[in-house]
């Protein structure tokens, strides 16, 4: 594995007498490693140990002219691949929950676009307690990842969950989470969610779709190690780490914000449910009810938007292309036909007539279609998982081509 950067944020919990021996883990697989404490966490481990085993200066505080002098804490934040919380106690759980940056560790963990993992460790009763257990919730709603707590004799005397895990497992957990780095130096362009198309100030047409597919395939890009922006149509989701977003509501939007970007881009995967269609006359006001007195009906005349991802393909050069589709009946069939108009150099199919995948739910069963017209059926499987398989038959096609 390629060295990574990895920021570990010591808290304040008994466990941090293991932290050293986590730090000569990390490095003995070849990583660089700095660390970063709260005030309490110095009761536990001294800088300076952390300091020789790291050869690299521990930072403490955020209002230390010196320190910050040295790398300020948003340079710290922008610095790391990964962000180890270890331990996390149920207090900075809490306090990163609510977004707080009162300290340096909680400061950093708010402007970080790295992925962050955290290793709880506490007394039993304080770990089930449901306010941690919502904060813990929630966290990992956002993206956080999690390595324990594991069950033993905790410190306080307490037999239970709470113990945190050995520094072996959270050096396989990092590993997992930083992922297997196959996409470094690539910059990948993916488009996500539905685009709305205004009426009026208050009313728009638009695609169904939640966003969730394109966002983990911005995800696991950003994982395998790729410079990833992501394009953004109407969704709630938040952003995936390591990934820089760019929101674009109608289709217009999307097609400039695309263009800007496809110049440097050398994947494009273009998950995005397009409104084909837009109003003829978008009106900067609402269109009262009154002014349509008299008449049956409201008559909304449409108009063809851009086809984004068949003008991605007119100027394709060496990137690689990957449309989607979206089909509710003869799914391979169609799909077929659409990797041959579009000119992508594949096609992810989506049977949409399905309950269990497509819009709104979590997972997902696709065909990958090639434009030679050979198909592969990926099984009922999560949206993640799916991205994964997407993200390596690119990979796959891409040596090929090689
Ligand atoms: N797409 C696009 N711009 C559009 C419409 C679609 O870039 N105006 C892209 C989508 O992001 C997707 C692919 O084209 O990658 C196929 O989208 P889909 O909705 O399945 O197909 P359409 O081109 O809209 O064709 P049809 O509605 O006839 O199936």
């Amino acid at each position: 594995m390629e060295p990574r950067r990895i920021l570990l944020a010591v808290t304040g919990g008994i466990a941090a007498y293991k932290i050293p021996e986590l730090v000569r883990a990390l490095r003995g697989v070849g990583h660089v490693v700095r660390c970063a404490m709260t005030a309490e966490a110095r009761h536990f481990v001294s800088p300076m140990v952390l300091q020789t085993l790291t050869g690299e200066t521990v930072r403490t505080d955020l209002f230390d002219a010196s320190e910050e002098g040295e790398i300020d804490h948003i340079r710290l934040a922008d610095w790391a691949e990964l962000v180890i919380v270890a331990p996390a106690t149920a207090h900075t759980l809490a306090r990163m929950c609510h977004g707080m940056a009162d300290d340096l560790v909680t400061a950093v963990l708010l402007a970080t676009r790295a992925p962050v993992l955290v290793a709880p460790a506490m007394n039993v009763n304080m770990w089930s307690h449901p306010a941690t257990q919502a904060n813990v919730e929630r966290l990992c709603e956002r993206g956080v990842h999690r390595v324990g707590p594991e069950t033993g004799e905790l410190a306080c005397g307490w037999e239970g969950l709470g113990r945190m895990s050995e520094p072996e497992a959270i050096v396989a957990a990092a590993t997992l989470v930083l992922g297997p780095d196959t996409l470094r130096g690539e910059k990948v362009l993916v488009t996500a969610g539905g685009t709305a198309e205004p009426i009026d100030s208050v009313r728009s047409i638009t695609n169904r779709s939640s966003g969730k597919m394109g966002f983990a395939v911005a995800a696991e890009a950003a994982r395998r190690g790729a410079d990833v922006c992501l394009v953004a149509g109407v969704t709630s989701l938040s952003t995936p780490s390591g990934v820089r977003r760019i929101d674009a509501h109608s289709a217009r939007q999307m097609r400039d914000a695309v263009m800007a970007e496809l110049e440097d881009s050398t994947i494009v995967v273009k998950a995005a449910a397009v409104a084909d269609f837009r109003p003829a006359v978008q009106e900067d006001h609402k269109i009262k009810k009154e002014s349509l007195e008299g008449q049956a009906g409201f008559n909304l005349r449409l108009v063809t938007n851009p086809d984004i991802l068949t003008e991605i393909c007119e100027r394709k050069g060496d990137r690689f292309v990957v449309g989607f589709a979206a089909e509710s009946h003869d799914v391979v069939a169609a799909a077929r036909r659409k990797i041959v108009r579009k000119g992508c150099d594949l096609l992810v199919a989506n049977d949409i007539s399905r309950s269990d995948a497509g819009f709104d739910v979590d997972t997902n069963a696709v065909f990958l279609v090639s434009p030679s017209g050979e198909v592969e059926e990926i099984p009922l499987l999560s949206k993640p998982e799916i991205a994964a398989q997407i993200l390596d038959r690119v990979e796959k096609l891409r040596r090929e081509r090689q």
